[in-house]
């Protein structure tokens, strides 16, 4: 087979260096919810219908189900017991186990997979590129892959949800892709695996901890480096308030004076019903901190998900900016209109928690302890991380502390690059540089083949989504400078493979 060389130059403009010390996290006092972690906001992407690529759910996508493992890591009888666990596979391009044609494997994150199945556009634009068998894995503890006999089980308390972390995760990724390898007699076909945000940092732990099962590992919009006080827990923000800033001076400005806008109505009597008539609430304030997370989550979704051709953090900003009425929370309302589109009511909307919310909850407090808070100098009120109330916060739900420096423990983190350049081999750490966890991801060649491959107008894993026939320039260089890197470490491993059965 003929492989492309490796440009090099290609990758000045693009490939950087990490930041050793990076990124905050959230979850202070005030504001418990951590940033959402996943690879889209909700049903944006599919709200878009200029997508290139077949990548809707097809009907050669087969579903299969593996007996998998309660617990991993020790043999007490009980760890014995098995759960159903949820795969997909798509043979349509594969070039089959005798050519041992390879396999790209998708690991599943913090959600049901059937919303990945159409949104993680890599794997099937990159189905017939590598002659690839596609596989996307669920993770434990969502979707249909629940221990326990039910979700009401398995979440009843810390006893049942102690088996639900990334450690057995990937542990169930492993013994489900070397199955699907035994199975169809592709013992040598290379297997690379794909994921985004924590579904990425699962494939960059993956490659270091299972080099044996896969040869390589995409892991895009993974902020590896934000535990443990490696990112300054400010960091987020500070993205957030610098992409804001950059598209417009005035939003910016009138987003930072907005708060203390807020806090003066709200002391005044009937302040909180001026303020929910201001901003149509589906139901009376009760508190001005719920207007006040609202907009920070807005703002913060904007900026995460600031994907062409939209640019959400434009759209807000031309709400704001646009809006004919010249008070300043009159802007900030334009700024919702103009994001989330003419409703009968805004912020208070209830809604049923989604998988995501209830299951991300559990992996924050226990071993998932991402520290952002929101520093000085942005366009927010300041509202650091607390570990201590953060800690009780998740005593109160579940009985039992949070392991803040577990990740860093059993993955690394601390001096990435000093540690990672004479250990491990073929990770690439995709990133957007208006993502604001992009600042807890790696952002630095660590060596010739652990890679950071950055855009710097890209947004939460917009690499991994599908093509699209308005992609910037910008974002078909990413993607087309992550397949030869590909390309260049299968050429090798084949090359290495035959000599292998040679001398057998
Ligand atoms: C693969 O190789 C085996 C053994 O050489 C052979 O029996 C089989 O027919 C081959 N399968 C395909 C699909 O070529
Ligand atoms: C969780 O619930 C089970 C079944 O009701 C019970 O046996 C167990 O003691 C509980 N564990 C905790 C930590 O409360």
């Amino acid at each position: 087979m003929n492989y492309p060389k490796f440009s090099v130059q290609w990758l000045q403009f693009i490939v950087m260096v990490m930041v050793l010390s990076i990124s905050e996290n959230s979850c202070s006092a005030g504001r418990f919810d951590i940033p959402r972690l996943s690879p889209t906001r909700g049903t944006l992407i599919l709200e878009q219908p200029d997508i290139v690529s077949s990548a809707s759910v097809s009907e050669d996508l087969r579903t299969f189900y593996y007996p998998q493992t309660l617990d991993h890591f020790n043999y007490k009888p009980e760890s014995y017991s098995t759960f159903q666990q949820r795969y997909v596979m798509n043979f349509k391009y594969w070039g089959g186990a005798n050519a041992s044609a390879p396999i790209l494997a998708y690991l599943g994150a913090e959600a049901p997979l059937d919303g990945d199945l159409a949104v993680i556009g890599f794997l099937n634009d990159n189905a017939i590129r590598f002659n690839a068998l596609l596989v996307y894995i669920e993770h434990r503890y969502y979707g249909k892959s629940i221990p326990f006999g039910s979700r009401e089980e398995a979440f009843k308390n810390a006893s049942t949800l102690g088996y639900f972390n990334s450690v057995q995760a990937i542990a169930d990724y492993a013994e489900i892709i070397m199955h699907i390898k035994k199975k169809l007699h592709a013992f040598y076909s290379p297997v690379i695996v794909i994921g985004g945000s924590y579904g990425g940092m699962l494939a960059s732990w993956f490659r270091l901890k299972y080099p044996h099962v896969a040869l390589g590992a995409v892991a895009s919009s993974a902020p590896v480096l934000y535990f443990d006080k490696i990112t300054p827990s400010g960091a987020y923000f500070s993205v957030v308030t610098k992409d804001f800033r950059e598209v417009s001076e005035t939003c910016y400005q009138t987003i930072r004076k907005s708060w203390s806008e807020i806090d003066k109505i709200a002391s005044q009597p009937h302040g909180l019903s001026i303020l929910s008539t201001k901003f149509k609430t589906c139901n009376p304030l009760t508190d001005s901190s719920e207007l006040k997370n609202a907009l920070t989550k807005m703002y913060a979704s904007a900026a995460q998900y600031n994907q062409p051709p939209r640019y959400p953090v434009t759209v807000v900003c031309g709400g704001i900016d646009g809006s004919e009425k010249l008070d300043i929370l009159s802007k900030i309302f334009a700024g919702i209109v103009a994001f989330r589109g003419n409703r009968s009511c805004y912020i208070n909307q209830p809604t049923n928690q989604s998988e995501t919310t209830v299951g991300w909850r559990w992996q924050t407090c226990s071993e998932m302890v991402i520290p952002i808070g929101i520093g000085n100098n942005t366009m927010f009120q300041p509202d650091p991380f607390d570990l201590n109330s953060f800690i009780q916060q998740c005593m109160s739900y579940y009985g039992v502390p949070p392991r803040p420096h577990w990740v860093t423990s059993y993955y690394g983190g601390h001096d990435i690059k000093l540690i990672l350049q004479r250990f491990g081999s073929n990770i690439i750490f995709s990133n957007g540089l208006r993502d604001p966890y992009s600042r807890g991801g790696v952002l630095e060649n660590i060596s010739e083949s652990i890679l950071a491959v950055y855009t710097v107008n890209g947004s939460h894993c917009l690499d991994i989504l599908p093509e699209k026939k308005t992609d910037p320039e910008w974002l078909i260089r990413q993607r087309s400078i992550v397949v030869k890197i590909i390309k260049r470490w299968m050429a090798k491993y084949y090359a290495d493979l035959r000599l292998a059965l040679i001398k057998q």
